[in-house]
Parts: structure tokens; C-alpha cells; sequence
């Protein structure tokens, strides 16, 4: 059958590849007789930590309303809005108008992915950070639209070097997206970071989109927010998810804040492509957003441990570690007893040797080769034994 040429250049090649490993793995290690250690999967954003008990009650207490049911169209995720207008009051302390400048989404990936369709002609030039989320990849790829790679690199703490580019490129850029805290390197970054991007955008004519699912979870310090520089209501627009912050992904509820004109143009395009989410869903959200505001600080405070534990685990087990300044991920060069593999055969030889899955970081761009991203989403027993069958297999080499 013929699938588009936009389809073939997705390219989502390593991480079909590490699941097909995973997999496998899993099954043999299901056999008894194998006598393999069982796998154990850090290689997905996706945490065990439950969400507040005040977000699945409401969304119980929903299910069975006859509208819960329905198509949900805009006008009736006006609460949502409201809601989430007064989380950025309180977060933020941004005024923000709930019918123009909010838009209910189904998960954050599925609004940046689509915003290139918005905003983007076919050939248009888009900046992307080399690592980079995936799916922003993939969101250029479907709206054909030109990536253009600023490489990020860890002597200088993967900050951007928006100077890096020549002015006549910045010219010829219609999108960049960005997100810090930064998903794979585990950075979190700096407001000064994300001000110097928003100059670019507004001497260029720029669209700046800022994915955001990680703003609650800065261990060090506080996260950047576009929402903090009042230029977002020009040229900006920020991608916030319920996901990460109180761990309902899921159930696929996240929304964008931003300038009324990108807001618009996705609320456009998405009335092509969705309904919008279950009101029952929406009102989880709203319980989350309003009633379990403490519910990223507990998230911190245990992702800290698990972080500090795993790092001092790995160390021991021979893998230097560059302490992330986010939770969720380690992003870890090689090992010195493997530096001669490339990120995705040492995944797959560690994955053998020890049950333990991994994400090649070649998938997050040519940038991310020679690394790869651990995620703490398992408790910290797990993620200990974990480190010691890696040291055991370390030694071996
Ligand atoms: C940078 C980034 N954006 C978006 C997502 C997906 O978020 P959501 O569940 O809101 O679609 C992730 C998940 O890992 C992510 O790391």
C-alpha cells in the first residue's frame, strides 16, 4: 500500500526498535526455565506515582452525567478554561482570558504536534533544540515543514546559543519550539534562556512555542515559563499538561496558553481533528488544578530521592553521573567500560545482559548519540536492584 512521503519521513526507527527488544526480552523472561532477571523498564516518561485521589473521584463522580458521554464541543470546556485561567493567576501570577487565550488539549504532545499545521506552509523553516523531544520532530515532518537543528552540548550545560545562527537564518525561521525544563537532558534551564529566545521571535517574526509539561518539576530552583515574559500575548504560545505535574497521563489532559491569534489557529485546525476531551476527564482536571495544588511538591520530594539514590547506586556501579536538575530522567553519557558501542547496541547489549530497557538517546536527534536517558519511574528499591544487576554487567566488560 503507498503511505505519504510525510508518513516515511517520521522516521520513528529507534524507538520501534527498543520496543521490539523490550519486548521480546520480556517474553523469554517470562519462562521460567530462562532463568533471566525480569525486565525492568526505564526507558518511558511514564511514572508509577498515582494521581491525587480528589482528580479520580471527580472523574468517577462524572462518568455516569449523560454530557460525559457526548461530543464535547468548545463552548463547553469553558470551565476547564476557567480553571486553568486561575491556576496561571495563582502560578504565575498572569491574567489570562479564559475564552481567547486558553485551549483545552489531549495530551500537550498532541497540541504541539499539531500546531506546525497551523502555522507553518509546506518548506517553511522551524527551529528545533538538537536533542530534541521527538514529536516535535514529528509535528514539522507532517506539516512538511524545513527543521533546522540548534545543537545543544553539555560543556556549556546545554544552554542554547541562540548566537549561533546567522541573522538571515533567524530570517528565514517561521516556528522555533522549545521546552526547558528540558526533556532528554534533564535540564532545567534559565528564564534569561527562554527572554533571549523571545527577542529572537519578536525581532523575527517568529512563532515561539514553549512545551512545558515539566514546570512543576524543577528539583533545583524554579522552571522557566513563557508566561513570564509578557511577550507570549504577541508571539508566543505555552504547552502545559496534567501528565507529569499530577501524573494523569493516561487520561490525556493538558492545555495551551497563549497569544489569541495561535490559539485561534489551533482551535481551527483541531475542529478538523477532535472533539475535545470527555468532560468527566475535564473534570479531574479541573479537582487537580484547583484542589490538589500540593501535589508537585510530594512528586519533588520523592522524585529527589529516587534521583539522589540512583545516582549514588550508579556511581557506585562504575557510570559517572551529571546530577539532572529536573526529575523524571537521568541523561547519562556512556559508560567508560562502553564508550566504543553506539547509544542503541549498548541499549540493546545492556537490555541482554540485564533485563534493564534504556532509551538510546540517537533517538532524540543526532545530538543525543553517545548518550542515553534513564527515567525514575519506578520505586526506589527497583530502581537500586536495577543499578546493581548494570554494575555486575559494567564489571563483566
Ligand atoms: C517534552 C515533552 N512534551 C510532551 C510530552 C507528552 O506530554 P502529554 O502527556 O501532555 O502529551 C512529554 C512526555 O514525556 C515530553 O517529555
Amino acid at each position: 500500500m503507498p503511505i505519504s512521503e510525510r508518513l516515511s519521513r517520521l522516521g520513528s526507527g529507534v524507538f520501534a526498535r527498543n520496543d521490539q527488544r523490550k519486548a521480546a526480552y520480556g517474553r523469554r523472561a517470562a519462562d521460567p526455565g530462562a532463568a533471566l532477571p525480569p525486565l525492568l523498564d526505564l526507558s518511558l516518561g511514564s511514572t508509577d506515582l498515582q494521581p491525587p485521589a480528589v482528580a479520580i473521584e471527580a472523574i468517577s463522580a462524572h462518568l455516569a452525567r449523560p454530557e460525559s458521554a457526548a461530543y464535547c464541543l468548545h463552548a463547553a470546556t469553558a470551565p476547564f478554561r476557567r480553571a486553568v485561567a486561575g491556576w496561571a493567576r495563582r502560578r504565575f501570577g498572569v491574567e489570562v482570558d479564559a475564552d481567547r487565550e486558553v485551549l483545552l488539549l489531549v495530551g500537550s504532545q498532541e497540541g504541539t504536534a499539531h500546531l506546525p499545521l497551523a502555522v507553518l506552509n509546506p518548506g517553511d523553516a522551524a527551529l528545533l533544540l538538537d536533542p530534541y523531544y521527538p514529536s516535535h520532530m514529528g509535528g514539522l515532518h507532517l506539516a512538511s515543514a524545513r527543521p533546522v537543528l540548534l545543537p545543544l552540548d553539555a560543556a556549556s550545560g546545554w544552554r542554547p546559543d541562540f548566537e549561533r545562527l546567522p541573522a538571515v537564518q533567524w530570517d528565514s525561521l517561521k516556528l522555533m519550539v522549545l521546552g526547558f525544563p528540558h526533556n532528554p537532558t534533564a535540564t532545567t534551564g534559565e528564564q534569561a534562556w527562554l527572554d533571549a529566545a523571545v527577542e529572537k521571535a519578536l525581532a523575527h517574526g517568529i512563532v515561539l512555542a514553549h512545551d512545558n509539561p515539566y514546570v512543576d518539576l524543577a528539583l533545583e530552583g524554579e522552571a522557566p515559563a513563557l508566561l513570564r515574559n509578557p511577550a507570549w500575548r504577541e508571539c508566543g504560545i505555552e504547552f502545559f499538561s496534567l501528565s507529569k505535574s499530577w501524573c494523569l497521563g493516561g487520561y490525556r489532559l493538558a492545555f495551551a496558553i497563549g497569544a489569541e491569534w495561535l490559539i485561534t489557529a489551533l482551535r481551527q485546525l483541531k475542529g478538523v481533528v477532535d472533539f475535545n476531551q470527555s468532560l468527566a476527564l475535564q473534570a479531574g482536571a479541573i479537582a487537580a488544578l484547583e484542589r490538589a495544588p500540593e501535589w508537585p511538591e510530594r512528586l519533588r520530594a520523592e522524585y529527589r530521592r529516587r534521583r539522589d539514590a540512583m545516582a549514588t547506586a550508579l556511581e557506585a556501579a562504575g557510570w559517572p553521573v551529571r546530577h539532572p536538575s529536573m526529575a523524571l530522567y537521568l541523561w547519562l553519557s556512556l559508560p567508560p567500560q562502553a564508550r566504543d558501542l553506539a547509544s542503541e547496541d549498548f541499549c540493546g547489549a545492556l537490555l541482554e545482559g540485564t533485563g534493564v530497557a534504556l532509551t538510546p538517546g540517537n533517538g532524540f536527534g543526532p545530538g543525543g548519540e553517545g548518550w542515553v536517558r534513564l527515567a525514575l519511574v519506578h520505586p526506589q528499591a527497583d530502581l537500586e536492584a536495577g543499578a546493581e544487576r548494570i554494575g555486575r554487567w559494567l564489571a563483566r566488560r
